[in-house]
């Protein structure tokens, strides 16, 4: 398939897959971007920049396919060492940056000089506008669905998609809500040129994550994800546990004064608890409500033919067969 977003990354599938704290590291980038997608390193799941660059040659070692870097700009306090991971980026000859949460205005001649493209992914119209503005190549559209952090408008990707459509002129693909071939063709149809996956690529066989995790996924149905932290305006859909009601809870309890310090304990250090030693009540974790569609641990280049093999069925047989 022959999409803006294959033509832009030099990618054989319009498959891409978003960055993931503690999930997108070099050996599911790899993965990914051998299959035929676009794999993406989480940038800020390694420690320093000189991890970054690790990383990203670890990765180069696993694939001679075109791979990403996920960069997400947290409103904190603390920021991070942005400069230093770009310039581990730059220097590490990537070529496609995947931003998200604030806008990459401060970085983006730095990145464009080094020829990199830049898919910035956000939740709303309004801010893909603003990234179409500032000169990114492409947009990722967060629907509601999503696993993370849907921001605050809950529009679901069935308007929101269309929405992008009638207002931007660079290419976007649909990301919140993805697992198959049927997701594909929806995306295509409302407008997109691709789509970015999240949880699916949770549950593949490459994901470098516990088994704990992707048996959760699997065994979750589409009404087991929970909103936390829309109090503070900092939204994030998770998996539902007990450490999550008792987030809710406080919530519920606290209002409008609530504070980040009061919820510390179920969503600060608990990925490492939670992706790599598998114990799945320490805390808050992203996960979208397409865990209901999530029915097995393929490899990621099962996952990825199959889901372009349905595409082209749904496209050739079911649609065309209607026409007719
Ligand atoms: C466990 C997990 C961790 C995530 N971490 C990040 C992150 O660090 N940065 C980011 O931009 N997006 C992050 N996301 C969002 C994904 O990149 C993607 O946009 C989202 O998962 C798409 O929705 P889906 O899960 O329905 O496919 C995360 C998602 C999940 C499920």
């Amino acid at each position: 398939m022959k999409t803006k977003i294959t033509e832009l990354f030099g990618i054989k599938h319009p498959i891409i897959q978003g960055g993931m704290h503690y999930v997108g590291f070099a050996e599911l980038a790899a993965a990914v971007s051998n299959a035929g997608g676009l794999g993406v390193i989480t940038g800020l799941t390694q420690k320093t920049p000189s991890d970054l660059a690790k990383e990203i040659a670890r990765c180069r070692q696993m694939t001679d396919k075109p791979f990403g870097v996920n960069l997400t700009f947290l409103p904190t306090v603390t920021s991070p060492d942005y400069p230093g991971y770009i310039d581990a980026i730059i220097d590490g000859g990537v070529k496609i940056m995947e931003t998200a949460g604030r806008n990459p205005e401060a970085y983006l001649s730095r990145l464009q000089n080094a020829g990199i493209k830049i898919i910035h992914k956000c939740t709303s119209v309004r801010h893909a506008l603003k990234a179409e503005t500032l000169g990114c190549d492409a947009v990722s559209i967060d629907g509601f669905e999503c696993g993370g952090h849907p921001g605050e408008n809950d529009i679901p990707n069935m308007i929101l998609l269309p929405r992008a459509g009638e207002e931007l002129t660079i290419p976007f693909v649909a990301s919140g809500g993805m697992a198959d071939g049927r997701s594909l063709v929806a995306s295509l149809s409302l407008g997109a040129e691709g789509i970015n996956m999240g949880t699916r690529f949770i549950a593949t066989k490459e994901a470098p994550v516990h088994e704990n995790v992707k048996k959760a996924i699997v065994a979750a149905s589409e009404l087991d994800t929970r909103l936390i932290m829309r109090p503070l305006r900092n939204t994030e859909r998770v998996m539902n546990n007990p450490a999550v009601e008792k987030l809710l809870q406080k919530e519920a309890m606290l209002g409008n004064t609530i504070q980040f310090e009061d919820i510390l304990e179920e969503v600060v250090g608990v990925y490492p608890k939670i992706m790599k030693e598998g114990n799945m009540d320490a805390g808050a974790w992203s996960c979208g409500m397409v865990a209901g569609l999530i029915h097995d641990i393929p490899t990621c280049r099962e996952l990825i033919d199959r889901i372009m093999s349905e595409a082209e069925e749904i496209i050739q047989n079911r649609l065309r067969s209607m026409l007719s």
